[in-house]
């Protein structure tokens, strides 16, 4: 049975009671609007653990001034639904004033890694997302807690934060899911008009010509941003943001590329924001072992 609480005290009390029982704790951040990409991580989550939460937050503070935070959809019966068909232990969908109380004075911010890539153009928007997923581990007290790695910045930043704070939660990463056509799941998809909707494949298009040129032995990560750039500054109705070739975990920019790569993007289709991206590893060079 799944049980909807929307007071703090409650989810502590629901969670105190999980761990009681002796059961592996899953949480599931989200902000609502749920798709297949959502319920993904909840199936990774009810894999591993005998206890899942998902919490529905449109967290204000993640906005900045302009953004969508007024027109986030807040589907929440539906979202609801989704979890009781998965099986969802606990939904938490707290009200902002149930968050963020009066007096509310205090910020989690992970230097370095929040201010590139997206936190460039959101300024301020990782230390939202720290603090309220410090608050919601901090509440539930997961085990494991489950993240998407089409946000991998935040993934990165959220797993930064959890091993500099000694926060006793493994924080994992899920696969993209992705429409048949490509476009990575988002809540947002749902801000495109049906030709914003195709603009929007050059997003994945432009990251599989990365990937293709990775295949076929390109190391530079400066001339890999490159086509990437070039793809997207061909395609109409696609205003491109930043496109970077990073490592992974640190996030930092990359010259040759060695193992794992990110190359991670943002763009305006249309007034909406996307972000999308793609994690390569260099495959072995089949000369490099050759006797001759
Ligand atoms: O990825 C999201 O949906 C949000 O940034 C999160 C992690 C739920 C924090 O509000």
């Amino acid at each position: 049975m799944t049980v909807c609480v929307e007071s703090v005290a409650e989810v502590r009390a629901q969670a105190a009671e999980a761990r009681r029982r002796g059961l592996r704790i899953g949480l599931v951040p989200t902000m609502g609007a749920l798709h297949e990409g959502h319920a993904s991580l909840i199936r990774a989550a009810r894999a591993e653990c005998g206890w899942v939460a998902v919490s529905i937050f449109v967290n204000p503070t993640q906005f900045g001034p302009g953004e969508d935070f007024a027109r986030y959809p807040r589907p929440l019966e539906a979202d609801a639904a989704l979890c009781r068909r998965e099986g969802i232990d606990l939904v938490f969908a707290p009200s902002a004033a149930e968050m963020y109380p009066a007096g509310f004075a205090t910020a989690v911010r992970v230097a370095g890694l929040s201010e590139k890539m997206c936190g460039a153009f959101r300024p301020g928007h990782f230390d939202g997302v720290c603090t309220v997923v410090a608050k919601l581990f901090a509440l539930v007290q997961p085990d494991a807690a489950y993240f998407g790695e089409k946000d991998a910045q935040q993934l990165a930043i959220v797993r930064r934060m959890a091993a500099d704070l000694n926060l006793p939660v493994e924080v994992r990463g899920c696969p993209t899911v992705r429409e048949p056509d490509g476009l990575a799941m988002s809540s947002r998809n749902a801000y495109l008009s049906p030709g914003e909707r195709r603009q929007a494949l050059a997003l994945p298009a432009a990251l599989a010509e990365a990937r293709r040129a990775m295949e076929t032995g390109e190391r530079d990560a400066a001339r890999l941003a490159a086509l990437v750039r070039q793809r997207l500054a061909a395609a109409k109705g696609v205003e491109l943001q930043y496109v970077a070739v990073v490592d992974p975990d640190t996030l930092e920019d990359l010259a040759i590329i060695g193992g794992q790569v990110l190359v991670a993007l943002a763009a305006r289709v249309g007034t909406t924001r996307l972000i999308d991206n793609v994690l390569l590893r260099r495959l072995p060079d089949p000369r490099a072992n050759r006797t001759e």
